[in-house]
């Protein structure tokens, strides 16, 4: 008797994470492709908080020009702090991946690479809020002005 109870809790506690688990938050992840112009691709990117804990951004440079000719980065900030973050990046130099040291205007970065190149970067989603106002783009020098998307988060 007392055997059948311990079964039958188990049973419950499976029947229980069977029925949850799909609304599991999931380690996510996105490809961002850069070359030897000033695009990204996408140009514009959305993540569910509700779906993804976290989320990896691959960075792929599928152009031919060195770092510091054609470096890009994948930056994420409040849309609000973009451009200043972005200034900031460019007179902290190539050797800080155009990133001033501990910037905390800068949600998530990759490193800066060139042609032939990839990178990854993972980073929690705890503090991006649903429907707030948020952009990646790239802060090797002057490429800010055209190499930037909006970054959506949802529910
Ligand atoms: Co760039």
């Amino acid at each position: 008797m007392k055997y059948f109870i311990v079964v039958k809790s188990l049973f419950v506690v499976c029947v229980y994470f069977l029925s949850t688990s799909t609304t599991f938050a999931q380690e996510c992840t996105m490809e961002v492709t850069v070359g030897d112009n000033l695009n990204f691709i996408p140009t514009e990117m959305s993540v569910s908080k509700s779906e993804c804990s976290s989320l990896t951004i691959n960075l792929e440079h599928n152009g031919v020009l060195p770092r510091n000719g054609m470096g890009h980065n994948w930056v994420l900030s409040l849309t609000s702090d973009a451009q200043a973050a972005a200034q900031s990046g460019w007179q902290a130099g190539l050797d800080n991946q155009y990133i001033r040291p501990g910037d905390e205007r800068v949600i998530a970065t990759t490193d800066i690479i060139g042609g032939g190149e990839s990178t990854s970067m993972t980073f929690s989603l705890n503090s991006l809020e649903v429907g707030g106002e948020y952009t990646y783009f790239c802060s090797f020098v002057g490429h800010f002005g055209v190499m930037q998307g909006s970054f959506i988060v949802n529910d």
